[in-house]
């Protein structure tokens, strides 16, 4: 069995039904991503992991069950979700921001050690501590929400659309960032709108269309897939 294993999972809204029979699996150590348009599903994929919506189907996670519990015992698992639009709390500072992603956390000594790795892997972060979140950029905004994420100590993180909104340049050191943390071992599953970049940065990718999968492959090989290079790299 995989690390992460999703079958057969369907989310709905007001019972009408969004997703359907999602089938995806990642290990432990992948950086995996989910393409696919606006209305996809794509939020929705990680809103059902996260258990922020009512979904039928199996979700297991090391093992475990994620269709009993509440989203709080889903975030103690290690299940942290950077949600779509960074929801930052804007009138707090870079500082309270990122204390609140350990809200569930009692390990004091933990905490300032995490606190001190996300500054020293987002330095642009430790300059601002004191700054309210509302006032940074919008590429600082989402490293915030990436720093803060990583106060929860994630095993699985989970980002929706990290790129959204972001400069071209800007969204390079996004994904930079997030290569360097799968690098150094954490599992990521990345759900964007930009296949390009998630495919080059990704393993293995899943496409998302109307709710259901529609392909899945590495992601060097669905690069070179006509299919996916006429919908979704905007090539003839
Ligand atoms: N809160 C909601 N209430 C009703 N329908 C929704 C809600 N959120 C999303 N949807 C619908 O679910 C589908 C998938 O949306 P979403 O997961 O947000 O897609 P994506 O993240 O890929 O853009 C869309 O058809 C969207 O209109
Ligand atoms: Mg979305």
């Amino acid at each position: 069995m995989a690390w992460l294993e999703i079958k057969n999972l369907q989310a709905f809204y007001h019972g009408i039904c969004v997703l359907h029979d999602i089938c995806l699996q990642m290990d432990k150590g992948d950086l995996i991503s989910v393409i696919g348009s606006n209305g996809a599903g794509k939020t929705t994929l990680l809103r059902s992991i996260s258990r922020l919506i009512s979904a039928k189907g199996r979700m297991l996670f090391d093992g475990e069950d994620l269709m009993h519990l509440k989203p709080q015992a889903v975030i103690k698992k290690g299940i942290i979700h950077c949600p779509e639009g960074r929801l930052l709390f804007p009138n707090m500072t870079v500082y309270q921001n990122l204390m609140m992603g350990a809200f569930l956390r009692k390990d004091l000594k933990g905490i300032e050690s995490d606190l001190e790795r996300v500054f020293e892997f987002l330095p642009v972060l430790s300059e601002r501590r004191s700054q309210l979140a509302g006032t940074l950029s919008g590429g600082e905004q989402q490293m915030l929400a990436i720093g803060r994420s990583i106060m929860g100590r994630p095993r699985l993180l989970t980002l929706d659309e990290p790129s959204f909104g972001l400069a071209p340049l800007v969204v390079d050191v996004i994904f930079e960032v997030i290569q360097k943390l799968n690098n150094q071992g954490l599992s990521i599953l990345m759900v964007e709108q930009n296949a390009a970049l998630a495919l080059e940065f990704s393993s293995f990718a899943y496409v998302l269309e109307e709710g259901k999968i529609i392909n899945q492959g590495n992601s060097d090989e669905l690069v070179e897939d006509p299919s996916v290079a006429k919908a979704y790299l905007g090539m003839a």
